[in-house]
């Protein structure tokens, strides 16, 4: 069975859904810190099939041995981690304490069980400002916030770990800018409050919730002035999980792949896409750059198609209109 941690989060239920839909046995845990008990049920309609649920907190030594106890676990997809940047830095002991205790709670009852199969949840941010695009994994680290700092510190906790005994087998997976939603409409994303980031603020402005798009800066170095970034689509994302645990079921070591598409997209090309894809109008205005935000970061997914065989299949008008269909208001 494979246990995964943050599985009613937004990548985790798109996750735990490709899981079972390609036969796999899986456990969800989660703690609702940043999503809903109702996604679970929208989860076992997809999927077409039940499974364990865990209400349960990383923190929570304990709820993790019981688990561990109860259910033969061969590998832990790990997702569970607060990850608002600006929320990060306003609260970096909660950011450390719940991400990086958090994940060495989880390692400890893994060692305990013997269970040495995981697969890790970090993020472009991890690259901070890079000197040239696209980014391979060998780019230097930088953390530029508590968040991204959590992210490194479990990667190199994972490193350590793995150095000590090459039992374990670890992939690390980094984002970049995941978007969309499954085609079904049911799962998505759903931030509460007024959305960071860029999509779930252009569908709520789209929807008539917001009344305008702010685009942060028109005067970076990039083709059109806007930031430009590489956004992927969430079931794209979550396919990348499903070849990463193929890849440790029959290599141990630990490995690092970025996942992306290659292709960076601006702030106002992803206004057009968007607007083309739906038929909504998204009003937007320029204001001033966002505090730490980079020109342009956009990855080389290269390792990850040549090592794992996996590559991003759907384009940004796949994921307007994914994203489009599940927010859109019932008419
Ligand atoms: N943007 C706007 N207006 C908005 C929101 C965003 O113009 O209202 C712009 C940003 O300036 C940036 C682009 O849209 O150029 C994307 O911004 P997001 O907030 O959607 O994403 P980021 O690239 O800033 O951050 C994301 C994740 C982080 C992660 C990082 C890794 O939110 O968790 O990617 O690169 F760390």
């Amino acid at each position: 069975m494979i246990l995964i941690t943050g599985g009613a989060g937004y990548i985790g239920s798109h996750t735990a859904v490709e899981l079972m839909m390609a036969g796999h046995e899986v456990i969800i845990m989660d703690n609702f810190s940043n999503s809903k008990p109702q996604t679970l049920e929208l989860i076992r309609t997809l999927a077409g099939k039940n499974f364990p649920f865990y209400e349960a907190d990383m923190l929570d030594t304990t709820a993790l041995e019981e688990i561990f106890t109860r259910h033969k676990i061969e590998a832990v997809i790990h997702f569970a981690g607060f990850k608002a940047v600006g929320e990060s830095v306003a609260q970096p002991v909660l950011y450390y304490h719940n991400n990086v205790a958090g994940t060495i709670n989880l390692l400890q009852t893994m060692s305990k069980h013997g269970v040495t199969q995981m697969v890790f949840s970090s993020s472009a941010t991890v690259y901070g400002n890079p000197q040239t695009v696209p980014i391979t994994e060998d780019f230097p680290v930088a953390a530029v916030n508590p968040y991204g700092s959590s992210k490194l510190m479990i990667e190199q906790i994972l490193n350590d770990l793995y150095n000590s005994d090459p039992q374990w087998r670890i992939c690390i997976l980094r984002y970049f800018n995941p978007i969309g939603a499954h085609p079904s409409g049911l799962l998505g994303e759903d931030p509460n409050g007024i959305p960071n980031n860029l999509m779930p603020y252009i569908v709520k402005v789209a929807s008539g919730q917001l009344p305008v798009l702010n685009v942060f800066g028109s005067d970076y170095p990039t083709a059109d002035g806007t930031g430009v970034r590489d956004y992927i689509h969430v079931v794209d994302l979550s396919l990348g999980h499903l070849k990463a645990l193929q890849k440790i079921s029959v290599e141990p070591g630990i490995h690092t792949y970025n996942l992306g598409t290659g292709r960076g997209y601006s702030v106002l090309e992803v206004i057009d896409a968007f607007e083309a894809a739906t038929g909504q109008k998204v009003p937007y205005q320029i204001a001033p750059r966002r505090p730490g935000d980079i020109a342009e970061c956009y990855a080389d997914p290269s390792k990850a198609r040549v090592e794992m065989g996996w590559q991003a299949a759907r384009n940004l008008t796949d994921m307007c209109m994914d994203a489009w269909r599940f927010a859109r208001p019932a008419v």
